[in-house]
């Protein structure tokens, strides 16, 4: 899997067995882009000669503006008109750039990246391409890494000051490809609470579309991500390019088509409300960009990134491992519990099979809606007179495992710490300061609050003995200001708050090599790779509702795999829709997930407990397929009124396929669901029913479905090959 250069015509051949990725020196100066796709030998075409009067001999900027060739690293300023990677701002007000190519060098592995989190390099190779404009002495580096195993590459930009005086950094992006044709439709994730990534999808026109936030977090209102799918390309057939953003602040994701009708997409750190002073002989580095090129559609596209994922993101320490079950007593208490309440609902959770009782919000300060405490992060002893340790001891002489809630970056303008510092929540000076749930952001570009943070977050963990944690994050920054940062550096404060917050995680993360986390910002709202570089799952979304559910998980799916998915039984009626559905239902959707349960286990009948044991015992048995097996979505809950999926696992000798149906309909005969990802030449077992199929059979003409009886039901199938 090599990297070469062909010094003849600088020409850069990124492959591996499946893709390859060809960057060329125009003129031995300006990187052209040249080919992204299916692997190839070589690209022997000229791109500078076809698309312009001139060769590399007779190329000059002034007479070829490089405004109409595809580029791997435009900046404006100079010959290319159009929006690029990088904005400067000189000392003396101007904005001209000239990056010329300044050398490279391929290196075995990845770089770690420095104050951001990225993916792992375990076999990979990656180039890096120095540019430099010659009289800032403005040097900027792009990487490029190279996968074997998964069809990705890497990519990111260092921009060096290498000159005499500082500048300003209007714009830095993570990757730009620059397609010659636009034929392509976009697609995007949009939500809201509750309804986070739901996919949206339209054919590219001329000018500006995308997706982006100015949110400060990469939230529930899109999602770092865009596809560009070729005509005719769907969830099965057809070349996709993915992009998606190693990043959980604000962010941009655009492609703009020009006169030529050559799309260029980008995608980096949202450069509206952000700008970033660079100091003589300083750098600045962009978070990590990942672009997928697959040649069988969406589902190709999500399995790419899935690889990735499992991979080279999340930490080794849970890549493939099971997950506990847990029981989170949000749902079941909200903020009204005390211990003999909580124990009850673990005593409960225990003799149903249960592994792991969280803590939800509600235990520190005094706390007892969301007005208050959040800072405060000590024990209230009315609701835990033991405090953490005590309750902690007791889940634990159980049997369980002890997990807690927490929200770090937040005060409530009703705590201690607020009282005593009044200023280190994010603010400006003699305005209104904005509550959002009653609370205010944290300064995390101030090291004396990252400090406190890591000091009684890790003072509570290790009170409690804690196995688990979920991080929430329940508001978005507004009435940007930091007292910490002079008015010059202001606009730095949304970068500089995210590598706060990763610096943070970072610290608390290693210091607990063997607790789980959870990330989590008010359900699903900082559901991205970056947090995943630390925290291996993340709750999904506040809506529990099953058939919601079929819907989020399924657009969270195209980027990231079950096992980063929270996903839990709740109540009937359910509490964020007011929807009933069959406990099996609610159970089947959860299995989509990192498994557990968010109600009262106390209230439920005999009956339901025992189903719940069962269930229990079925998510164990299945719970590596479930996670990390290879998956493939069958029915889109976006388009019509059912959803199905499965999982397969890697020998493709075990399947679990999931099917749910919104509303039923009467006179209708039971359908047959086309599978996906088997062995044709093998016959599998329905580990429930006893029938056995073909794995052709069962993926070129379906598997029967049971006639359906009821609204929002579920049906699984359990396929074991047979020997
Ligand atoms: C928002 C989370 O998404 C919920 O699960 C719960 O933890 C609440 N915050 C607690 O305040």
């Amino acid at each position: 899997m090599p990297i070469t250069f062909e010094k003849g015509t600088g020409t850069f051949h990124l492959y591996n067995d499946h893709i390859s990725y060809v960057i060329r020196l125009a003129a031995g100066s300006y990187p052209l882009h040249v080919y992204w796709g299916r692997r190839v030998h070589a690209v022997s075409e000229d791109v500078l000669a076809r698309l312009t009067p001139y060769t590399d001999a007779t190329f000059s900027l002034h007479e070829t503006p490089l405004d109409r060739l595809p580029q791997e690293c435009p900046v404006f300023g100079g010959a290319d008109l159009r929006e690029g990677m990088l904005h400067i701002r000189h000392a003396d007000g101007t904005s001209a750039l000239d990056l010329r190519y300044a050398g490279h060098r391929i290196s075995q592995g990845k770089p770690k990246l420095e104050g951001l989190p990225c993916a792992r390099g375990e076999g990979a190779q990656t180039l890096t391409i120095t540019l430099c404009d010659a009289p800032s002495g403005i040097t900027v580096e792009l990487a490029y890494t190279l996968y074997e195993d998964i069809d990705i590459i890497a990519r990111s930009m260092r921009i060096v000051n290498s000159g005499m005086q500082s500048v300003q950094i209007d714009r830095a992006l993570s990757a730009c490809v620059d397609f010659e044709q636009a034929d392509f439709s976009l697609l995007t994730l949009s939500g809201a609470w509750a309804r986070e990534r739901a996919p949206y999808m339209r054919p590219l026109v001329p000018g500006d579309q995308g997706t982006s936030t100015a949110r400060g977090a990469s939230s529930v209102q899109t999602s770092p991500f865009m596809a560009l799918l070729a005509p005719n390309a769907d969830e099965t057939h057809g070349d996709v390019y993915g992009f998606a953003l190693c990043y959980s602040g604000s962010f941009t994701a655009n492609v703009h088509v020009d006169q030529q009708f050559m799309a260029r997409a980008q995608i980096g750190i949202q450069p509206f409300n952000f700008c970033w002073t660079l100091e003589a002989g300083a750098s600045f580095q962009t978070p990590e960009a990942y672009l997928v090129y697959a040649p069988d559609g969406l589902g190709g596209m999500s399995r790419q990134f899935h690889a990735l994922v499992h991979r080279h993101i999340t930490s080794s320490r849970y890549a493939n491992t099971a997950r506990p079950l847990l029981v989170n007593n949000w749902e079941a208490t909200y903020f009204q519990f005390d211990e003999e309440k909580l124990l009850s609902l673990a005593r409960c959770a225990k003799d149903v099979g249960i592994d792991l009782f969280v803590l939800d919000d509600g235990w520190f300060g005094h706390r007892d809606d969301d007005h208050s405490s959040l800072g405060d992060w000590f024990d209230d002893l009315h609701k835990l007179p033991g405090g953490l340790t005590r309750l902690s001891e007791q889940i634990h002489a159980l049997g369980m495992k002890f997990g807690l809630w927490v929200e770090p970056e937040m005060i409530s303008p009703d705590s201690d710490l607020y009282r005593a510092h009044p200023d280190w929540c994010i603010h400006v000076p003699g305005r209104e300061r904005l509550e959002s749930r009653h609370q205010l952001v944290l300064d995390l570009s101030r090291s004396d609050v990252r400090d406190y943070i890591v000091e009684v977050i890790t003072a509570a963990l290790r009170r409690g003995h804690v196995d688990y944690v979920k991080w929430d994050m329940n508001r978005n920054i507004s009435m940007w200001g930091s007292a910490a940062l002079p008015p010059e550096r202001q606009q730095e404060l949304g970068h500089r708050y995210i590598l706060g917050l990763y610096d943070v995680m970072g610290r608390i993360v290693s210091a607990f090599p063997d607790v789980l986390f959870e990330s989590c910002a008010g359900g699903g709202g900082r559901f991205d790779l970056g947090l995943m570089c630390f925290m291996p799952q993340a709750w999904c979304s506040d809506d529990t509702d099953a058939w919601m559910r079929c819907r989020i998980q399924s657009g969270t799916s195209l980027v990231f795999p079950p096992s980063t998915m929270g996903a839990h039984v709740s109540a009937v009626p359910n509490h964020q829709t007011g929807r009933i559905t069959p406990l099996f239902t609610r159970a089947a959707v959860a299995m989509g997930g990192t498994y557990g349960y968010e109600l009262d286990l106390t209230k439920l009948p005999q009956e339901e407990l025992d189903e719940i044991r069962a269930l229990n015992r079925r998510v164990k048995a299945m719970q590596p397929l479930l996670l990390y097996g290879t998956f493939y979505r069958l029915r889109s809950p976006f388009t019509g009124s059912d959803a199905a999926w499965m999982s397969v696992s890697q020998d493709r000798s075990e399947a679990v396929v999931t099917y749910v149906l919104s509303l039923a309909e009467p006179n209708v005969q039971p359908k047959l669901l086309r599978l996906e990802g088997l062995d044709p030449d093998r016959r599998y077992r329905d580990e429930d029913s006893g029938g056995v199929y073909g794995g052709d059979e069962l993926m070129f003409r379906g598997i029967p479905l049971k006639k359906p009886w009821g609204d929002f039901v579920a049906q699984q199938f359990h396929l074991t090959a047979e020997a």
